[in-house]
């Protein structure tokens, strides 16, 4: 498919003083002439600045990486989730149409997008709400078909569900992505077979979904003020709390008697979880069984993100238990 940039465009574009700061955060993460690693993610921001990507956000965001202009149209014209037209105002919809989702009933799905929003790709609906467009697999083939909107997936979806989505949105609800047919994640449809040791500590929802309910933001134009929000890093200088609550937990610069306890006493605690603790001096059983939520989140979020919040739930819980036994 052709993806030009829109015919009509802007005079200028420029973060806000809050998206600013984000942005040369995002970039710090990089080498020192690395800097346009940080494209995606500063491309990604302007688009949920305004909505869609205009020239000037593309050049402005070239400008503030020292790259050609020519190098982030590459980047922004080749991946789909950059919008180069101006989107519904609510939502963009973006169909998968691939093969899976496809034999599943993607075509329903687009025939309410087209009932519902607009007959054609990329036309905005009458009340300037929503837009449509078929896209290519969005891999999450499993749970066909499924459709993208903002930053998450509603799958396992229906003519009905989708239908419903729509109408929420359209009432300035939120609904809850992920798979809309009750399955978990990707699961078969008649429930786990296996891998069943970890059903009773998880959260209501699966990771993606769990975060999404957490932060909410699918639709939403970010305008910098939600800094705090996605990058919980910026925490700790000080900055204002985050909706997402967290804690620093206690922790300590060595291990007590400089003896670290063996953690893989934890199930599911291998090496490199292991490392990654002891880098943000978590050393003991005895400081993991004292966590409570927000300080799961708190080592959740300064791990590299192999430490997901379900094992680290569940290490509290053996953990709380060991300590139990040690007591008793
Ligand atoms: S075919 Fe639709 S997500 Fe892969």
């Amino acid at each position: 498919m052709l993806r030009r940039l829109h015919e009509e465009q802007p005079r200028s574009f420029s973060f806000t003083r809050e998206n600013k700061v984000w942005a040369e955060t995002q970039i710090k993460k990089y080498p020192a002439g690395r800097e346009a690693s940080a494209i995606i993610p500063l491309l990604w921001r302007a688009q949920e600045q305004e909505g869609w990507l205009t020239r000037p956000a593309i050049e402005y965001v070239a400008d503030l990486l020292g790259m050609a202009y020519m190098r982030a149209l590459e980047v922004a014209t080749f991946y789909f989730m950059f919008h180069l037209k101006p989107v519904g105002n609510i939502a963009h919809i973006q169909v998968c149409g691939t093969l899976s989702c496809m034999l599943c009933g993607a075509e329903d799905l687009i025939s309410v997008c087209k009932d519902k929003i607009a007959p054609n790709p990329h036309q905005l609906s009458e009340d300037g709400k929503f837009s449509w467009e078929e896209v290519e697999c969005l891999g999450a083939c499993s749970n066909a078909p499924m459709v993208q909107i903002g930053k998450d997936y509603f799958e396992d979806l229906t003519q009905e569900s989708i239908g419903q989505i729509i109408d929420n949105l359209s009432a300035g609800e939120i609904p809850t992505p992920g798979p809309q047919n009750g399955r978990f994640a990707s699961e078969p449809k008649d429930g786990l077979t296996s891998l069943m040791e970890n059903e009773s500590g998880r959260t209501k929802f699966n990771g993606s979904v769990q975060m999404a309910e957490d932060f909410k933001d699918t639709i939403k134009r970010i305008n910098g003020t939600e800094a705090e929000l996605v990058t919980p890093w910026l925490q700790s200088s000080g900055k204002k709390t985050s909706q997402l609550r967290m804690k620093k937990p206690k922790t300590f610069k060595s291990p007590r008697k400089s003896v670290p306890e063996d953690l893989s006493n934890l199930l599911g605690l291998g090496e490199k979880a292991k490392i990654e603790l002891n880098n943000l001096g978590v050393y003991h059983s005895s400081q993991i069984s004292k966590w409570d939520s927000d300080e799961i989140h708190w080592v959740h979020s300064n791990s590299s993100g192999s430490l997901s919040l379900n094992k680290l739930k569940s290490f509290v819980e053996q953990a709380k238990k060991l300590q139990t036994n040690k007591d008793g």
